[in-house]
């Protein structure tokens, strides 16, 4: 596997696959990868001739009381499960490359309206930090498709609105959640948490799991958002947001829809962790 911060490194080794006739996924990542991220490269590979995966640990999209500094840096590592998954080429851009004027000078992109509640709502900024950024790493890679996860989901809904509107010439693909045997989902952050909390955590996937039972059971949707938020408050939990929407637009429930998602936000400790689960009534 090559890794590189080369923007021109990377385009022409895109380009050369191109012009031998083969299609190539890209898969963004802020690194410290686990389980979650190794499967959208062994998805990518299914989908692909070749996959190009980026690690670049965003500051645009952390917002000034965020983790941007502690955020964990396991590069040799991360090469390590990449080159085990498949994946061909790294790129490894520094800030400097990335935003060469600072991030004020930096033009942006934003997407209206799906990115505006929830991790919007409590992120300010943060969707147009990874709008922006997944816009220049689309340009400079080039790649045919892209994956993201799932768990993300507000995430994908914004990256893939942002394709549309802009006319990118790339496909996205969301792959589903990884989760660990306790049915807690995989993410970079579960390192920010103890071991009493990581048990803690496995209530968000109990307390989803509930929510579409009592919803499918024919509870109201209002009544079973306030038991399962009260769940999670005694499992030690600070909310963020818990709730229930229409699983394709984001907006708010009504009784013609039959396909829905839960998302949730809550904090442990400082640590805020993030889920969801779609299902149909
Ligand atoms: O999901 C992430 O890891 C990041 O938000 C992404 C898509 C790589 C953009 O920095």
């Amino acid at each position: 596997m090559i890794t590189t911060a080369n923007i021109a490194e990377i385009r022409k080794q895109v380009k050369q696959w191109h012009m031998q006739g083969e299609t190539v996924a890209f898969v963004p990542t802020m690194g410290n990868l686990h389980q979650g991220h190794i499967r959208l490269v062994t998805e990518a590979l299914k989908r692909a001739d070749h996959v190009v995966v980026s690690i670049f640990v965003n500051p645009m999209q952390f917002g000034q009381n965020e983790d941007l500094a502690a955020y964990p840096r396991t590069l040799a590592d991360d090469q390590n499960a990449l080159i085990n998954a498949g994946a061909e080429l790294l790129f490894t851009p520094t800030p400097e490359i990335i935003y060469p004027k600072g991030l004020e000078n930096q033009t942006f992109v934003e997407v209206p309206k799906i990115g505006e509640e929830f991790c919007g709502a409590s992120r300010p900024g943060h969707f147009r930090g990874v709008a922006t950024i997944v816009c220049k790493l689309f340009n400079i890679v080039q790649a045919d498709i892209a994956l993201f996860g799932r768990k993300d989901y507000q995430q994908l809904m914004v990256i893939t609105a942002m394709v549309e509107d802009l006319s990118l010439p790339i496909d996205i693909i969301g792959i589903d959640t990884v989760r660990e045997a306790s049915g807690l989902a995989m993410s970079s952050r579960n390192g920010y948490l103890s071991t009493q909390q990581k048990i803690q955590a496995t209530s968000i996937k109990k307390v989803m799991d509930y929510v579409a039972a009592q919803v499918t059971a024919g509870e109201t949707i209002e009544l079973a958002i306030d038991a399962a938020k009260q769940q999670l408050i005694d499992a030690g939990f600070k909310m963020d947001f818990l709730a229930v929407r229409n699983a394709v637009t984001l907006a708010p429930v009504t009784d013609e829809d039959n396909h829905f998602v839960i998302l949730v936000a809550a904090y442990l400790g400082n640590t805020r962790l993030i889920d969801n689960l779609t299902f149909s009534r």
